[in-house]
C-alpha cells in the first residue's frame, strides 16, 4: 500500500510510481509539467510556487541563476524560459523529482538544454569546489524540514551571492512567514543590505534579501 506520508524531501521516495501530466500557463506562457508520485505538489502545481513564479524579479542582464530545492523544476524553467541569456542551475536532494526536472527540461525548453545545469544532493553541497557565485538564488523552502535549518541555510546563502546578489523566496504566512521576517531582521541585518517583502498574495509571502 503506498505511505501516505513519505516525505517529498527523500532521496529515493518508496511510494508507487505514477506518472502525471500538469499543464500550467505563467507570465503568459503555456508550460506542460511531467510529475510522479513521492515528489512536491505531484498533482497541481503549488499555490506557494504558482505566486512566486508570477511576481519573482529577473536580473534585467540576466546571470547566474540557482532554483534551490527545484522540485519537478518549475521555477527554474520558467527562469530559463524568459531569460535565455542566464545560465540556470537547478538543485534538489529527490532524485525522482530530477528525473521530472530532466524531463520537464527537455520537453518545455528543447533548444536551451546547454545552459540548464541540473545537480542532485543537499542544498550547496554539489556546488562544492566549483567555485561559483549567482546573481539571484529562488527557493520555494522545504520548511517542513523545519525552521532551524531554513534559517541556518538563509546565514549560508550570502557566500554563494554576488555583490547585490538577491535571495527570493516565497512563505506561507500560516508556517511563520512573520516569524522568520523579524528573524532575518534581527538576527541577519549583518549579512544582508536589504531585507524585504516584496508581495503577499492568497496567505504566501515573498521575501527579497540583498546582499552586501
Ligand atoms: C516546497 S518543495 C518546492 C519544490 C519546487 N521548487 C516547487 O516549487 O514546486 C521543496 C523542495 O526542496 C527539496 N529539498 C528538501 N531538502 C533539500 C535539501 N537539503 N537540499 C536540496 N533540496 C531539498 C525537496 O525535495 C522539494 O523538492
Amino acid at each position: 500500500m503506498e505511505r501516505k506520508n513519505q516525505h517529498y524531501s527523500s532521496q529515493f521516495p518508496d511510494v508507487r510510481v505514477k506518472v502525471f501530466t500538469v499543464p500550467v500557463s505563467l507570465r503568459r506562457h503555456l508550460y506542460l509539467f511531467k510529475t510522479i508520485t513521492g515528489i512536491f505538489s505531484y498533482k497541481k502545481l503549488d499555490l506557494g510556487t504558482q505566486v512566486f513564479i508570477e511576481h519573482m524579479t529577473i536580473p534585467k542582464n540576466g546571470g547566474h541563476l540557482l532554483d534551490l530545492g527545484c522540485g519537478y523544476g518549475p521555477i527554474g524553467i520558467v527562469l530559463a524560459y524568459l531569460s535565455p541569456q542566464s545560465s540556470v542551475h537547478l538543485i534538489d536532494t529527490n532524485k525522482r523529482a530530477l528525473w521530472c526536472t530532466r524531463e520537464n527540461i527537455k520537453y518545455n525548453l528543447p533548444e536551451r538544454s546547454g545552459k540548464i545545469i541540473v545537480l542532485n544532493g543537499s542544498y550547496f553541497k554539489p556546488l562544492q569546489n566549483k567555485n561559483i557565485q549567482f546573481d539571484a538564488i529562488y527557493m520555494n523552502p522545504p520548511i517542513r524540514n523545519g525552521r532551524k535549518e531554513f534559517l541556518a541555510l538563509c546565514k549560508e546563502i550570502p557566500s554563494f551571492l554576488k555583490r547585490n546578489g538577491q535571495f527570493q523566496f516565497v512563505m506561507r504566512k500560516k508556517m511563520g512567514a512573520n516569524y522568520i521576517y523579524n528573524y532575518l531582521i534581527q538576527n541577519l541585518s549583518d549579512l544582508y543590505e536589504k531585507i524585504n517583502v516584496t508581495f503577499k498574495r492568497s496567505g504566501y509571502w515573498i521575501f527579497s534579501l540583498t546582499s552586501i
